[in-house]
């Protein structure tokens, strides 16, 4: 239960803990970032994790105010590392990242910050607690129903309701364990809940079965509508919906385009999807 309560102070401003951030910077911002679904720009943007080995390089993009963009590219590419600096995890060491137009994201108050985003990491934790327990994290006074629509949305309602005590089955550590693919849908689940107008989602890799996968897509498409939404795509289904696609490589961003208008160019996007055995669906 320890574990528990300090996690849920974390989680009221965001569904990462506190200890795995790197390199927090220590001299942040006081301005309160502006409401709503506001526009992300990175410009010229160095970042890493140690000032004499940057990951992100040179980095230059636009995510548009209330739209779905999606970040494809190998292991290794720097796209979880984007998400880190956005999220200001990591500073910028040259460069900068403007909210809303203008405002650089070093100004800004970091708790305010996180409390416009909800984050979906690409290995999600379960803390020892309940179901229950482990959603209202996200949003502490949602009632049961809430609850039960959040796991519905997201393919965990069959899930939930095979659990010995439901809502109340202790899950993490002591409890019943869940697989990387649940852990995920329950932190999609809790991004439902706290129904910020930024989304950052890291997808997972783990492999869902087909129905579930649709299910998901279904669920990251309605949850992403009318946010400015960031999504670090590995399925091909959510790929597809996005406004925007940047692939990247090397720290960078390599291409820039919708899915059809990238696939037709005949490069980086068009390769990655060939090599993901996902050409014969892209038509
Ligand atoms: N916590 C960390 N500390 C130091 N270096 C890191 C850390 N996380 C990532 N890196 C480095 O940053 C580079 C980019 O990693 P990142 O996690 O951003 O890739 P990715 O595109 O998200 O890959 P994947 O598709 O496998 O998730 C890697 O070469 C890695 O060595
Ligand atoms: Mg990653």
């Amino acid at each position: 239960m320890g574990a528990l309560a300090s996690a849920r102070r974390i989680f009221a401003v965001l569904d990462q803990p506190v200890a795995a951030r790197p390199g927090r910077p220590g001299r942040a911002g006081r301005i309160r970032p502006p409401a709503g679904p506001v526009a992300i720009v990175c410009r010229d943007l160095e970042a890493g994790y140690m000032a004499w080995r940057p990951v992100l390089s040179g980095l230059t993009c636009e995510f548009p105010a209330g739209r779905t963009s999606a970040i494809v590219g190998r292991s290794g590419a720097g796209k979880s590392t984007l998400a880190a600096a956005i999220l200001g995890f990591i500073p910028a060491t040259r460069g900068e990242i403007l909210i809303g137009g203008a405002l650089p994201l070093s100004a800004l108050d970091p708790e305010a910050w996180w409390r416009q985003v909800a984050y979906v990491p690409q290995a999600p934790r379960v803390f020892a607690g309940t179901i229950a327990e482990n959603l209202r994290l996200a949003r502490p006074n949602a009632n049961e129903g809430a609850l039960a629509e959040a796991v519905r949305r997201n393919g965990l309602l069959g899930v939930v309701a095979a659990l010995p005590e439901g809502f109340a089955t202790r899950i993490g550590e002591g409890g019943i364990g869940l697989s990387g693919g649940e852990a995920q849908r329950l932190a999609l689940a809790r991004a439902f809940l706290k129904d910020a107008p930024l989304l950052i989602l890291d997808e997972a890799t783990a492999h869902l079965d087909l129905e579930t996968e649709a299910e998901i897509a279904e669920a990251i498409a309605a949850l992403a509508a009318g946010r400015t939404t960031v999504l670090i795509a590995h399925r091909l289904a959510t790929v597809r919906r996005a406004e925007q696609i940047l692939v990247m490589e090397g720290g960078r961003i390599l291409e820039r385009g919708a899915h059809a208008e990238l696939l037709a160019a005949g490069g980086a996007y068009a390769a990655l999807l060939q090599r993901a055995g996902a050409a014969t669906c892209a038509s």
